[in-house]
């Protein structure tokens, strides 16, 4: 490798996520009571957490669309980086997840901002209008990537961000064979063939997909 890049082993790693914003009390307590409450613990990294966040300020987003609530571990993250009258809207399959959710959601500081939507994201995402989102993230099944990317190229607009979780598919990405790396292979070949969608892997968390639509 050249000098120009340096590899990130687990001690660099730990260092990189201690020098990050740290995260809050409440995200804490959510993520405990996720855990206690039967949730899988997939929610995204608290340095991605923060990453998502800063994006969505620097570009100066007001409606963010996403796929994946969970917990709502993300959701609240991210309308942390929206201004006052900004909005995420999420979208979630399980009935479960969503109940917790909007509960947690309901007692944080960004109660009206988020709205959880319960059903088949490629399904219901086709109920948003064209060019209505600033950002779109994609954190939901991965073998459902390729067709949410379809739907974000409709949803963003002009000079609106892309991003997505897992790109680096617990490692497995570059070679690995099972559903999900070859699930995010054939994303990341789409997210490529796209002329107008420009992008970057940042790895952080299980690494995300930075991208804007042109
Ligand atoms: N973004 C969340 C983590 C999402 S985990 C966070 O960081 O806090 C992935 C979520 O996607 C799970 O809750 C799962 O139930 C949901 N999911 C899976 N398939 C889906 C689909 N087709 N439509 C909507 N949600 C789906
Ligand atoms: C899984 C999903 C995720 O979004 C994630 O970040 C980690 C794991 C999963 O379905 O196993
Ligand atoms: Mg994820």
């Amino acid at each position: 490798m050249s000098k120009s890049s340096t590899p990130v082993d687990d001690d660099l790693f730990a260092f990189i996520a201690a020098a990050t914003i740290p995260e809050d009390p409440l995200l804490r307590d959510l993520r405990a009571a996720a855990a206690k409450a039967g949730l899988p613990e997939i929610h995204i990294a608290p340095e991605q957490a923060a990453f998502l966040q800063l994006v969505l300020r620097a570009a100066k987003a007001k409606t963010v669309i996403e796929v994946g609530t969970l917990g709502g571990y993300s959701a609240i993250a991210m309308a942390r980086g929206l201004p006052a009258d900004g909005r995420v809207i999420t979208h979630e399959i399980d009935a479960h997840h969503a109940t917790f959710a909007r509960q947690w959601i309901e007692r944080s500081d960004q109660r009206g901002k988020i709205e959880v939507r319960l059903g088949n994201a490629a399904e219901t995402l086709g109920a948003l209008p064209a060019e209505s989102a600033d950002g779109m993230f994609l954190d939901a099944d991965k073998t459902g990537y390729v067709t949410y990317l379809q739907h974000a190229l409709r949803l963003l607009r002009p000079g609106g961000i892309l991003l997505a979780d897992n790109v680096l598919a617990g490692g497995d990405v570059a070679h690995g064979t099972d559903t999900t790396p070859v699930a995010i292979r054939a994303f990341l070949d789409a997210v490529r063939a796209t002329p107008n969608l420009r992008s970057v892997i940042v790895p952080l968390g299980d690494g995300c997909l930075f991208g804007v639509k042109q």
